[in-house]
């Protein structure tokens, strides 16, 4: 498959690349059956393209967006330093098989002379990600409703990696009754077991190296759970916290909590509760990355 860029006329098995809101929704208006919508913030990897291959396995159609969104960046975040590669990206989306790819400008997303909208889910965006990055999950709400009222999509694919945006999205999505399945992701890691992210092309050989105490610390944790039974969920933090600190990362968190609600555990019952997930945040260098895993309980659904 090949890329079309400019104007939006779909031509054979060809990628349809749309910039603005009126020709996204036009695209989408002429595409028969089930749509899957994948959205993105660019420099695409495996990850990604993992999304769009098994999004093709559940819909007709399947649509990706790329739009490094401001409105989730903080103050002094890494807005401008977020990698970007458009052309590389729309290429990207055309071999994996998509039927179109949505690059908006910020303008066209949040018109300027445009009162803006605020979707906050309190209950689960407070604490972790949220405490770090103040506003972050509004940022996300708003830009994925935004998409979902452009496509009107059946399939909404969002990666496990994210874990807590996924459980806010998902909460977004019931509370103002807004019409799509969530396909979850499992997250794709490295041979060496490093979660494939974006930011991942920020890191130096030697940080590349270091980062590997994110997984290896939910590998560890996972062991201490699974393996040796341990049930205090302080004692399982702090062996998770000593292997990023080993590893130099600048630990934001590393905590276990309830997979549906997010709440602290007093106690892990892997068995009883379903699993925990184990959800570890850092800085290596000035590159902020996370990850996560799920202990014990049912795979993901
Ligand atoms: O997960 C991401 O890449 C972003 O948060 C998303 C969902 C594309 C919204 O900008």
């Amino acid at each position: 498959m090949t890329a079309t860029t400019g104007q939006h006329a779909r031509q054979d098995m060809q990628t349809v690349v749309t910039r603005t809101v009126g020709q996204a929704r036009e695209h989408r208006a002429g595409l028969q059956g089930k749509v899957a919508l994948v959205p993105t913030m660019g420099a695409l990897h495996d990850g990604h393209t993992e999304h769009i291959r098994i999004c093709r396995g559940l819909a007709d159609h399947v649509l990706v967006s790329v739009f490094v969104n401001p409105t989730q960046f903080g103050p002094g975040e890494d807005f401008q330093k977020y990698p970007r590669s458009q052309e590389v990206d729309i290429k990207k989306c055309a071999q994996a098989g998509a039927a179109g790819v949505f690059t908006p400008s910020v303008d066209e997303l949040y018109p300027p002379t445009k009162p803006g909208v605020d979707i906050e889910v309190p209950s689960l965006s407070a604490d972790l990600e949220g405490q770090q990055r103040p506003g972050h999950f509004q940022g996300v709400c708003r830009v994925v409703a935004k998409l979902l009222n452009i496509f009107h999509p059946d399939f909404l694919s969002l990666g496990q990696k994210d874990y807590q945006q996924l459980r806010v999205i998902e909460a977004m999505l019931a509370d103002l009754m807004m019409h799509v399945r969530v396909v979850e992701i499992p997250t794709v890691r490295e041979p060496d077991g490093l979660a494939m992210s974006s930011r991942n092309r920020s890191l130096d050989a030697e940080q590349r190296q270091r980062a590997l105490g994110l997984s290896k610390a939910l590998r560890q944790a996972r062991s201490l759970v699974e393996e040796e039974g341990e049930t205090d969920p302080q004692a399982v933090e702090q062996a998770m916290c000593s292997v990023m600190q080993a590893h130099q990362i600048d630990v934001d968190y590393a905590v276990l909590r309830h997979p549906k609600t997010l709440g602290e555990l007093t106690c892990v019952e892997p068995t009883l509760t379903g699993g925990v997930i184990a959800l570890t945040a850092g800085r290596v260098g000035t590159v902020r990355l996370i990850d996560n895993m799920r202990l014990g309980g049912p795979a993901e659904k």
